[in-house]
């Protein structure tokens, strides 16, 4: 099953038609942060997307609001070629501003990792945003993930931080759950 549903989101497999929806997401400064993003770089994200599901059977969701069918974000399972640690998929999240504040970025990155550990047998996942980005961090955190350091990747002005969560420490999450 490569589409999930969640309480409030259905998070299905990117497609083509979803670049257009991720040159929208982009566009809003509030999206982008310090990112740089031209619009050809984000077609090679939307390409990327879709190369991953093809490549390596997972890769980033499509996040649509169940209530109404509108097109969210994108969040899920995200390949970072070039990080320089040995895991290299990621839990990413990005949504359109006026779905922010809700716990959805939460939500869809639970429902990532549990497709992570559970369908495709990973052993570990991270994610990796800029220091400064605390609402990001929270998410992680939220979503069980720890500190592991800090780097500077892309861009030499702007440190970035690491975060990850293991099998073995999902497991446990999902036990101590079970039994609460
Ligand atoms: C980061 C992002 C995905 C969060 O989505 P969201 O659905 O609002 O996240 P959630 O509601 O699940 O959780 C956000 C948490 O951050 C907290 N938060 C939000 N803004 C914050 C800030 N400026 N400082 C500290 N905490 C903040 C919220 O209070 C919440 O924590 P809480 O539940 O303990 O109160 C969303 O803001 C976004 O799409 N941003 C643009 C894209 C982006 O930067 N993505 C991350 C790239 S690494």
């Amino acid at each position: 099953m490569n589409a999930v549903e969640t309480n409030r989101l259905l998070l299905r497999p990117w497609r083509e038609e979803d670049g257009v929806e991720l040159q929208r997401l982009f566009n809003d400064a509030a999206v982008r942060g310090e990112r740089n993003l031209p619009p050809d770089r984000i077609a090679r994200l939307a390409e990327g997307s879709l190369r991953q599901w093809r490549v390596n059977g997972f890769g980033p969701w499509a996040a649509i609001d169940k209530a109404t069918g509108s097109w969210i974000g994108r969040v899920g399972l995200d390949e970072l070629d070039d990080w320089p640690g040995a895991d290299k998929i990621e839990v990413g999240f990005e949504l359109h501003k006026a779905w922010w504040g809700r716990g959805l970025a939460t939500e869809g990155a639970l429902a990532a990792l549990e497709f992570g550990f559970e369908q495709h047998s990973l052993q570990c996942i991270i994610s990796v945003t800029a220091a400064a980005h605390a609402a990001a961090r929270r998410v992680m955190e939220k979503a069980g993930l720890t500190y592991r350091g800090t780097h500077y990747w892309m861009n030499p002005e702007v440190p970035v931080v690491w975060y990850a969560i293991d099998r073995a420490a999902w497991k446990a999450s999902k036990s101590e759950a079970n039994t609460l």
